[in-house]
């Protein structure tokens, strides 16, 4: 007996027409057909199953805050950093709740159901992170929350900066956060790596870094974050975010660099969306993109997932909690048009993630969590492609979201006059 079958499914990994079977909140089989009934059934009629969609770099203090007090005029990170500074002592835990909640709505709908959030710590109230707090138990039972404290001022730049991350540690948030290229030198944002690893192996904490994120070829804390996280024996529980500066830098340099991330066993976290809005807007033209070395760093076998960041706030106003959306910019930026390459992208915005993440029992075998995404699409490069519609999305069993597909109609004599999506006469295998 099953709580829930999922008939006819496409699975990422090229799989097609599975079905799949969950019960008391696990997958429970995965076969061509389950003779067996359940307490629901729905047929994707050879759609794609995926695993939920994971975002693990995200700052969800801020999002759903465009425009206030003021627009970034100038479109740059420091704006940003400027104008987030004057907010902040506006907010109120009601206001960030309200923002967060309704932010996490939509990422259901979405299929994201795993979410990593920075936290800004820099001001000493703390009223961010216990809002965030109180949202991340709210969401539980449909979303995984996990908070980074983060010193957005500069853990030795903003006046408490270190007092209050320690505090917000203390609060219960999850992970210990940094910015070293916003400290006021290099030496001081070497020194903040120093002290953020030893306070991460202290409290046996993960550690996840703003590192680099500058066109700046000379700002080179991510060799600081790798020999620190192999000093304290922090491998594979650090991530690296955004580590733009690697764009610019030089190749030499970069060919020692990239088997030290390797060794110290980081996890890359790059933010297309916002960085190909961000980045470069000191250069004429050439423009340089400021996206980091994704194909590069694939090869050498770390660990990349891909972050939204921003979604209507400070520094970035579009967004829409569709991890397709920062996958599709991936592909584009980053160049990865091949089919495996797209392949990649697709694992990069799930199960690459999941690993970023930690996270228990995710993905789409049999003993994995029962949570799943039905998408309007035939397999993960139509879904890249398409940003489909999520026709359904299952959290333990149970269906918490559904979507009516997309259909047109075409009024056009002697043709096809129905067309689902609009866009699928395209072959599925297409790259
Ligand atoms: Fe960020």
């Amino acid at each position: 007996m099953f709580d829930l079958i999922v008939r006819n499914a496409n699975l990422p990994d090229g799989r097609q027409g599975f079905d799949i079977g969950l019960a008391g909140g696990r997958i429970t089989a995965i076969e061509k057909r389950i003779h067996a009934v359940a307490g629901e059934e729905i047929d994707a009629t050879g759609r794609l199953v995926s695993p939920p969609f994971c975002d693990p770099h995200f700052h969800m203090d801020a999002t759903l805050s465009l425009g206030m007090p003021r627009m970034n005029m100038s479109g740059t990170l420091l704006e940003g950093i400027a104008l987030w500074g004057e907010l902040r002592p506006l907010l109120t835990k009601e206001a960030l709740v309200d923002r967060a909640l309704r932010y996490c709505d939509l990422a259901v709908s979405q299929g994201l159901l795993f979410i990593r959030s920075h936290v800004d710590t820099s001001d000493p109230r703390l009223v961010t992170a216990e809002a965030l707090i109180e949202v991340r138990e709210r969401v539980a039972p449909y979303i995984t929350l996990q908070l980074v404290a983060f010193p957005q001022d500069g853990y030795y730049r903003a006046a408490e900066g270190a007092k209050s991350l320690e505090r917000a540690l203390d609060m219960g948030i999850d992970i210990v956060g940094g910015i070293p290229h916003f400290e006021r030198t290099m030496d001081e944002g070497r020194l903040s790596l120093e002290a953020l690893c030893r306070i991460a192996a202290e409290r046996g904490l993960p550690v996840d870094i703003h590192c680099d994120e500058t066109d700046d070829p000379m700002s080179r804390h991510i060799e600081t974050l790798a020999a620190e996280t192999i000093r304290y024996g922090l491998q594979g529980r650090v991530a690296g975010s955004h580590l733009t500066s690697m764009h610019s830098m030089d190749n030499y340099y970069v060919s020692k660099l990239i088997p030290l991330m390797a060794e110290a066993q980081i996890n890359v976290i790059p933010n297309p969306l916002i960085n190909i809005m961000l980045q470069g807007r000191h250069d004429t033209y050439p423009k340089r993109r400021g996206l980091t070395r994704v194909r590069e760093l694939m090869a050498a076998g770390l660990n990349v997932s891909f972050g939204q960041d921003c979604t209507m706030d400070p520094w970035y106003s579009m967004g829409s909690a569709d991890m397709l959306e920062v996958g599709h910019m991936a592909i584009h930026v980053a160049q990865m048009s091949g089919i495996e390459d797209k392949k990649q992208v697709f694992d990069a915005l799930t199960i690459n993630s999941a690993k970023t993440m930690g996270l228990d029992g995710y993905g789409l075998e049999v003993g994995c969590k029962a949570d799943l995404v039905i998408l309007q699409a035939a397999d993960v490069i139509e879904a890249l492609r398409l940003k489909p519609t999520r026709l359904c999305v299952v959290k333990g069993g149970k269906v918490i979201s559904r979507s009516a597909p997309r259909i047109g109609e075409l009024f056009l004599a002697g043709r096809p006059n129905r067309i689902d999506s609009g866009l699928d006469y395209v072959p599925k295998t297409s790259s």
